[in-house]
C-alpha cells in the first residue's frame, strides 16, 4: 500500500462527545439480512455519509436508530443513553432529541410554513405566541422568512425542504437524520440546500448523519463517510481519504460517476501485454498532490509521457488527483522509470495495459 492518503487533517474534534453509537447491531426480515453487524460512531458536530445501493440498508438503520424498528441484536447509544428495549413511551422523549427530513419533505399541505414548523413545539408544551416566534427564528435561518404565512402547496422543493429543515430544527434536536432528502431535487437545489445544512451545521454546531446514494452529496458536506452493502459498513473514513483511495469495489463503483476514468475510446483498445504506450493511472491526495510534478517528470524524463485524462478535486480542502498518462515503450526502460519516479513522490501508481493504437 502506498502513502497516498497518510496526511494528517482534523476534522472533528476526536473527543467530542459521542452522539450515536453503534454497536454490532442486527435485523433481519425473513431470510434478508438488512442490518448484518454495524457499527459506527457519530460524535458532537461532525457530519457524518451513510451511503450505498438500493437495498443495502440505509432507511432499515435510519428506522432503527430513531426507534421506528428494534435491532434483533446489538447495541444503539443516542447521547450516550441505550435505547435498544425500550418502550414506545420511554421512547418519545429520545425521539425529540432526533430532528429528521425527508426525500418528499413530509410537510401538512393544510397548515402555513409557520405553522409546519412551530407544530414539533406544541409537544413541548410552549405557548402559541412563543412557538411562532420559535419558527420565525428558524425561517430566518433558513432563508424563508417571507413564506412564513404561505403554504407548502406554493412553494417549489428546495423552498419545501427549507421548511422541513426547519421543522426538524424546531425542537433543538442533537441529531439531524436525513435519508435522501435532496434525492427529490435538481442539481442547483441540492447544492443549496446542502449548503445550508453545512451552515447550521457550523453555525449550531449541529451533528448530521445523513443519508444517500450520490457520492456528490457525501463529497460536497459530509466529514466522514461509511458505506454500506448488504447490511454491512464495508468502508469508512474521512471523505477525502475514502475518495483518493477507495478500496471496497462497492465504494470504487458509486465513485466512478464523479472520479476521473480512462475514457472509454482508450479502455476499449487496451491490450493486457503490449502496444506503442503504457496507460498509467496515477493517484494522489494531500501534500502530494501539491507539488509540480508533472513539470519535475518532464524535466527528469524529458519526453517521458502524454497527459491523456484527468484532474485535480478539492475535497475538506485537500487536493485529491487523479491523472492518466500515456508512457512511450519504444525505451523499454522508460515506463519503469517513470512509475518509480512517481512512487517516490508519494503517488500510488497503476499499470492499467498498453494502448494498442496510438504511434
Ligand atoms: N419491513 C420490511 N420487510 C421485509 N423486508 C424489508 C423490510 N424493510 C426492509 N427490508 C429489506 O431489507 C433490505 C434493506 O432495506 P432498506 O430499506 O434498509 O434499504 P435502503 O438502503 O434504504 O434502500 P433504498 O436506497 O432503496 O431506499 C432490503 O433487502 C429490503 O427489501
Ligand atoms: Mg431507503
Amino acid at each position: 500500500m502506498n502513502s497516498v492518503v497518510s496526511a494528517p487533517v482534523s476534522v472533528a474534534l476526536p473527543q467530542a462527545e459521542e452522539i450515536v453509537r453503534l454497536t454490532d447491531v442486527k435485523r433481519r426480515f425473513g431470510t434478508t439480512p438488512a442490518l448484518d453487524g454495524v457499527s459506527l460512531t457519530v460524535r458532537k458536530g461532525e457530519i457524518v455519509g451513510i451511503i450505498g445501493r438500493s437495498g443495502a440498508g440505509k432507511s432499515t438503520l435510519i428506522r432503527c436508530l430513531n426507534g421506528l424498528e428494534q435491532a434483533d441484536s446489538g447495541e444503539i447509544h443516542i447521547e450516550g443513553r441505550n435505547i435498544t428495549g425500550l418502550s414506545e413511551k420511554e421512547l418519545q422523549p429520545l425521539r425529540r432529541r432526533i430532528g429528521m427530513i425527508f426525500q418528499h419533505f413530509n410537510l401538512l399541505s393544510a397548515k402555513t410554513v409557520e405553522e409546519n414548523v412551530a407544530l414539533p413545539l406544541k409537544i413541548e408544551g410552549l405557548s402559541k405566541a412563543e412557538r411562532l416566534k420559535r419558527a420565525a427564528e428558524l425561517l430566518d435561518l433558513v432563508g424563508l422568512s417571507d413564506k412564513a404565512k404561505a403554504y407548502p402547496s406554493s412553494l417549489s422543493g428546495g423552498q419545501k425542504q427549507r421548511v422541513g429543515i426547519a421543522r426538524a430544527l424546531a425542537a433543538r434536536p442533537a441529531l439531524l437524520l436525513s435519508d435522501e432528502a435532496t434525492s427529490a431535487l435538481d442539481p442547483e437545489t441540492t447544492r443549496s440546500i446542502l449548503v445550508l445544512l453545512k451552515d447550521i451545521n457550523r453555525k449550531l454546531g449541529l451533528t448530521i448523519l445523513l443519508i444517500t446514494h450520490e457520492m456528490e452529496v457525501v463529497r460536497s458536506v459530509a466529514d466522514r463517510v461509511a458505506v454500506i452493502d448488504a447490511g454491512r459498513i464495508v468502508e469508512e473514513g474521512q471523505v477525502w481519504s475514502v475518495f483518493a483511495d477507495p478500496q471496497a469495489p462497492i465504494t470504487q463503483s458509486l465513485l466512478s460517476g464523479i472520479r476521473p476514468q480512462l475514457p472509454d475510446t482508450i479502455a476499449a483498445r487496451l491490450s493486457p501485454v503490449s502496444g506503442a504506450e503504457q496507460i498509467l493511472s496515477i493517484d494522489m491526495a494531500g501534500p502530494a498532490a501539491q507539488g509540480t510534478l508533472f513539470a519535475d517528470l518532464s524535466q527528469a524524463l524529458p519526453q517521458s509521457f502524454r497527459l491523456v485524462h484527468g484532474g485535480i478535486d478539492h475535497i475538506q480542502d485537500q487536493p485529491v488527483a487523479r491523472f492518466f498518462i500515456a508512457v512511450p515503450t519504444r525505451d523499454a526502460a522508460l515506463p519503469e522509470q517513470v512509475q518509480n519516479f512517481l512512487k517516490a513522490r508519494g503517488a500510488r501508481v497503476e499499470v492499467l495495459g498498453y494502448d494498442t493504437n496510438h504511434a
